[in-house]
């Protein structure tokens, strides 16, 4: 079984979360790639991405939109996909209106999600988000161990 995880990151919070996912699938055969290195070749043979991004104004970073939307229709198909996002708790956003804008912005996961599932992937799990304390972090306590946790629960019986 064969697994590439490929995170953006601007200030190393989701790249910790994708190191954390990569060392939790273990055994088996994971690279953990920055978006921007990931060419064509990492993708062969390939049965599971696990695609991670920081949500930037409601969305993945240009980086993560830029690559999957490259990405040929069709080409994941018999791929299966986990996605996650780090992203701001909504309780620690001081301005109300802000935090309904932000509640109703979406994140960056379920994005990921659709435009996978549009190029044949089969998403597994739900979309997942790991939360920063601030926009530039740290990673509130114990999101490593979770993240290893929920990847370890999504993948363990496939
Ligand atoms: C320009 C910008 C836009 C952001 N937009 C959102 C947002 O819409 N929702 C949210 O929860 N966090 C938002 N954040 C916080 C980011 O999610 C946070 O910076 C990110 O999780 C950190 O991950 P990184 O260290 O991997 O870059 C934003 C941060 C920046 C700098």
């Amino acid at each position: 079984m064969k697994a590439l995880v490929i995170y953006d990151s601007v200030f190393g919070n989701t790249e910790k979360v994708a190191q954390a996912i990569g060392k939790a699938l273990g055994t088996k055969s994971v690279t953990v790639k920055k978006v921007t290195e990931v060419g064509d070749s990492d993708l062969k043979d390939v049965d599971w991405i696990i695609t991670g991004s920081p949500t930037r104004a409601f969305r993945p970073s240009e980086g993560m939109t830029a690559f999957l939307k490259k990405l040929a229709m069709g080409s994941l198909k018999g791929i299966r996909a986990v996605v996650f996002d780090t992203r701001i708790p909504l309780e620690t956003i001081k301005s109300k209106a802000f935090r309904f804008i932000v509640s109703k912005g979406g994140y960056a996961a379920p994005a990921m999600a659709k435009v996978l599932q549009t190029k044949g992937a089969e998403v597994v799990g739900k979309p997942e988000g790991f939360f920063v304390l601030e926009s530039e972090g740290p990673l509130a306590e114990g999101e490593l161990e979770r993240a290893a946790a929920w990847v370890k629960s999504i993948t363990k019986n496939q």
